[in-house]
């Protein structure tokens, strides 16, 4: 690049790219559909809940961006793979891929039933694999390609609140499913990196927001001394998104006030 047509600005613009992003019709998923729209991708919205990814592709294309929405149960591996193909197929190109989907069930490990650890371990970390082999492929074929991976804070350490086994387990899985990943095929032009955030203020933390002990908790725990909003995200997402990251992979960036720096 030549000092004259610099622009760190235009780094993060994503013309002519295809997104898809699982679980997007709420939460942190659907700030980054709409970071990416606004970024001018093309977001293919996905969620178990149609009606949510259709309104998030409303609000994307009264933004003036492009969308559509996808029914994908990531719980469901040929769905997986029948989705991917056919998003593959209408597109012709999948460049974005965010493994977002995820869920937890806090309970005691000792009276977890096994359907609870296998739920969790499908949804959490078997997806990431799915997903990201399914779409890998087409990226690998083109050299070019952006996975993201939600890991949580909670992937970098053992927890410690509530009992909440499976989610740190398959969270810490993520993180090095992410440098692997990111190892096997950083020559090949797809980068995988993984974001590592906080409690965010989403529906997944309601149980531990609506609670008074825990959210004290969790707020003294944090050295910028409180939840982040699901806007905070926004930027992680488009930098790991958009060729403003394109040396970076296997990173874990932890979007977190300070909670991993003590
Ligand atoms: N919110 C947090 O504090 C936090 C912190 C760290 C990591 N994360 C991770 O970020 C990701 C998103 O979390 P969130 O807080 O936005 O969750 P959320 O519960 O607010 O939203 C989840 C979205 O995923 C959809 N979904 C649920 N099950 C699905 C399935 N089987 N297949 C497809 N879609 C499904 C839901 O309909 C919803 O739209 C998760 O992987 C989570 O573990 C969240």
């Amino acid at each position: 690049m030549s000092e004259n047509t610099f622009s760190a600005i235009s780094q993060f613009r994503l013309d002519k790219e295809v997104a898809l992003i699982t679980g997007s019709g709420d939460g942190l998923g659907r700030i980054a559909a709409l970071t990416f729209g606004e970024a001018s991708a093309h977001v293919c919205v996905s969620d178990i809940d149609m009606p949510l990814a259709e309104k998030v592709v409303r609000e994307i294309e009264d933004a003036g961006g492009s969308a559509d929405a996808w029914h994908l149960d990531v719980a469901d591996n040929e769905q997986i793979v029948r989705v991917i193909a056919e998003v593959v197929g209408k597109h012709k190109q999948i460049d974005i891929l965010v493994n977002n989907a995820g869920t937890a069930q806090r309970e005691p490990t000792e009276d977890m039933p096994l359907e609870v650890w296998d739920k969790i371990v499908q949804i959490n970390q078997t997806q990431v694999f799915m997903c990201s082999r399914e779409a890998g492929q087409h990226m690998l074929k083109e050299k070019k390609g952006s996975i993201i991976n939600m890991a949580s804070i909670m992937g970098l350490v053992g927890g410690g609140f509530y009992p909440n086994f499976p989610y740190h387990a398959t969270k810490g899985a993520v993180v090095n499913m992410t440098r692997a990943l990111a190892a096997e095929w950083a020559a090949h032009g797809v980068r995988v990196n993984a974001i590592a955030p906080t409690f965010v203020k989403t529906n997944l933390t309601i149980p531990l927001r609506s609670n008074e002990t825990l959210s004290r908790i969790a707020i003294e725990r944090t050295p910028m001394g409180r939840f982040a909003e699901p806007e905070e995200l926004a930027g992680a997402f488009l930098f790991l998104a958009s060729s403003a990251s394109s040396m970076v992979t296997g990173h874990i960036l932890a979007v977190d006030g300070g909670w991993t720096a003590i």
